[in-house]
């Protein structure tokens, strides 16, 4: 990131002139943004949660509150994400203002997709509110979409956006955990093991549908720990004929309870499944059910909270530190920051080595 026609610009290529060749290309840019830190003194910070809500949301909030209380600053919550900041809805938090929430689902920021923050007039509009305010850092809670706002916001503006990755999808690389997926994957595993015990009374076949977006994590997660019988990902192509071949022998052995758990992704995807199922195997009795919004909502598992307070804990201490512009993440047990430039859409390398799993485990 270089602002041309700034000292700052000219002192950050100074640096990595210098250090270039001592350190990596991110080790320049702390440096950088350390002495710059210096300068400036984080006094005043926001935050914002963005995009679909996950479970977790309120213990990260939390934790910046209240790490942000503890080392001095003032901490400000925006409402509804961008949107919020667009139209100034912002106010500011007391370490009470975030007293039991750890438990509870939802954002008590609310939260939102933000079409005008896409453009950059939109963004300008959320820079005059955030200078207008003197708000010197912003951490933004939410899904890749969201840290693509606070990068361009970061490239654009002068405001150090540190990203917190709140997200049931886990569609994030960079990170083992995003805020929410293990509570997501708990409520899956809760309702398919419902759904089991019906479909054993009745001799049912199952398709159930879990939510994820363009990626597997949940429907893999949830399906393994169900001992689904299939568990279709966007990740791994679906060889539909193999199902249909597979489920004609199950039927021959009067194996009739089946649990096919599919991502939402997944090229089928439920409905899709059911209807080829229907006209293919129509003696089997097929049911349908899509898990949906249930799998956004409920209590934290103590995996979330824990993770969330780390997270939220570790994003102010970055803004004071003058580490900026990345994503706090947790790898191998250990903080991973990314810089948002960096982000990338978590890829489907799972497919494999899990897969190998489910085909044993299922057999
Ligand atoms: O990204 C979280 C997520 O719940 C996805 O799993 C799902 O595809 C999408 O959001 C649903 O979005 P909405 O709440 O806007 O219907």
């Amino acid at each position: 990131m270089y602002y041309k026609n700034d000292t700052g610009g000219i002192m950050k290529l100074f640096l990595k002139g210098i250090f270039n060749d001592c350190f990596k290309h991110e080790d320049s840019n702390l440096l950088y943004n350390q002495l710059s830190a210096m300068k400036k003194k984080i006094k005043r910070i926001a935050v914002l949660t963005s995009g679909g809500d996950s479970p977790g949301m309120n213990a990260a909030i939390r934790a910046v509150v209240r790490t942000g209380i503890y080392y001095g600053l003032e901490v400000y919550g925006i409402m509804r994400g961008y949107q919020g900041l667009l139209e100034e809805d912002l106010f500011k938090m007391e370490s009470r203002s975030v007293a039991n929430i750890i438990q509870r689902g939802g954002t008590i920021l609310k939260s939102a997709r933000c079409k005008e923050f896409y453009t950059p007039e939109g963004r300008k509009k959320g820079y005059e509110v955030l200078k207008k305010n003197e708000i010197d850092g912003l951490v933004v809670i939410g899904g890749d979409g969201s840290f693509k706002g606070a990068l361009n916001l970061s490239k654009e503006y002068d405001i150090p956006c540190i990203g917190l990755a709140g997200t049931i999808d886990k569609d994030i690389a960079g990170t083992d955990f995003t805020i929410g997926f293990d509570t997501a994957v708990n409520t899956a595993i809760d309702a398919i093991d419902k759904i089991r015990d019906t479909a054993d009374a009745h001799d049912r076949l199952f398709i159930i549908e879990v939510m994820g977006r363009d990626a597997g994590y949940i429907a893999l997660h949830s399906g393994i720990a169900t001992g689904a019988e299939n568990i279709l990902i966007p990740e791994r192509k679906t060889d539909a004929e193999a199902i249909i071949t597979s489920l004609q022998e199950k039927e021959r052995r009067k194996k009739l309870v089946n649990i096919i758990v599919v991502a939402e992704g997944d090229e089928y995807g439920g409905i899709e499944l059911y209807r080829l199922i229907k006209e293919r195997l129509p003696n089997l009795d097929t049911r349908l059910c899509t898990l949906g919004h249930i799998q956004r909502g409920g209590s934290p598992t103590g995996l979330d909270r824990l993770i969330a307070s780390r997270m939220g804990y570790h994003a102010v201490e970055c803004l004071l530190e003058g580490r900026y512009n990345v994503f706090v993440g947790i790898l191998n047990n250990r903080m991973n920051y990314v810089p948002l430039e960096q982000v990338a859409k978590r890829k489907g390398r799972i497919a494999e080595e899990w897969m190998k799993v489910v085909e044993t485990l299922s057999a």
